[in-house]
């Protein structure tokens, strides 16, 4: 068994953390994760009330073990994080901005903090706000992220905050991948991708026959969703997706995207709504060439800690030769 100081601070059987991928990881897989050792987190995205609502409901009645909560920093309010404390969960997360104006609400409700930073600047942010636990996220990440890659990036990171225990995010998606940051540090991993391709997760079936069928190389950074979705996201932030027509089409267009998104806008989110996946985004990290099945998220977990297990037993035995 892999025992690290971020396990106990949690309180889990297992060093991997749901990311709270906004729309998918939902109360169920959040639950689901949960029960079966890990920490998962319900992805409150951009905070609608009546989402966080009945995910959050959901997550509180199925979980039996410690789960937990994320929002997106810049758009986040107290009204929301106050919304999401309600619950009563064990951990809250927040990404993409500064999370000091929260933190002092989310530490008194007992919940510990969990902060994603994509580079040093960040992670200091995160020290001073009183983090207990930081997320380095290297650009490989599905969904939003920034530039740092996730191998120079973790212990960079783990020296900067050290005492403060450190996960590590982006292109984490086996045995091998857990195995590999703790070894550069991190205590954890935190995983999306890998998870979005999981029985509980919410998202089209067809989104996640993508993943399970799609090349790391068919995944790339942009702004073109979230330009014609109207969501002003902060630089260095962009999102990594899957290639599909719509990308193909505004990539590298994206000031004349900008002109016409108004009225390209209900013609996407229909789409979207419809799962059609030809125009709406799959977040997707680099790490989807690894993934080839859609199975629960306890045999997920079971197996990426098994073959993270039997990874350090080779290393140590390969050093005893
Ligand atoms: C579908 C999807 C949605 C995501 N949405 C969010 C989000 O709402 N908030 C957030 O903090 N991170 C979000 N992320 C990023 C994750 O927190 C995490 O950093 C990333 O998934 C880790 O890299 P990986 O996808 O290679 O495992 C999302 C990622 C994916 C794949």
């Amino acid at each position: 068994m892999i025992h690290t100081t971020l396990m106990k601070t949690l309180g889990i059987r297992h060093p991997v953390i749901l990311a709270p991928m906004g729309g998918v990881s939902g109360g169920r897989l959040a639950a689901a994760v949960s029960n079966a050792g890990g920490l998962g987190l319900v992805g409150g995205g951009y905070g609608d009330p009546a989402w966080l609502d009945t995910e959050l409901a959901i997550a509180a009645k199925a979980a039996t073990q410690p789960w937990g909560v994320g929002l997106i920093t810049w758009t986040a309010n107290q009204q929301r994080v106050e919304q999401c404390l309600r619950y009563g969960p064990a951990a809250f997360m927040l990404s993409f901005g500064d999370p000091r104006p929260y933190a002092r609400a989310i530490k008194a409700a007992g919940c510990a903090l969990i902060c994603q930073v994509q580079d040093l600047a960040g992670a200091l942010l995160a020290r001073d706000a009183g983090a207990d636990i930081v997320v380095a996220q290297g650009t490989e990440a599905g969904g939003h992220g920034g530039l740092r890659s996730t191998f120079p990036l973790v212990p960079a990171v783990v020296d900067a905050v050290a005492p403060i225990p450190v996960a590590a995010a982006g292109g984490i998606a086996d045995g091998r991948g857990l195995a590999a940051a703790l070894m550069l540090g991190a205590q954890a991993a935190l995983i999306g991708t890998r998870f979005y391709a999981c029985s509980e997760a919410l998202g089209s079936d067809e989104a996640k026959r993508r993943i399970a069928a799609g090349h790391g190389d068919e995944t790339v950074r942009t702004r073109v969703f979230d330009i014609v979705r109207g969501y002003d996201w902060p630089a260095p932030y962009t999102g990594r997706a899957l290639r599909n027509d719509f990308l193909q089409r505004w990539h590298e267009h994206e000031p004349e995207l900008q002109t016409q998104a108004a009225a390209l806008r209900d013609p996407f989110l229909s789409a979207a709504a419809l799962g059609d996946c030809d125009t709406a985004m799959v977040w997707a990290g680099e790490a989807i060439d690894l993934i080839h099945d859609i199975p629960s998220a306890a045999s997920l977990l079971a197996s990426i800690v098994a073959q993270a297990e039997s990874q350090i037993r080779q290393a140590h035995a390969a050093l005893a030769l």
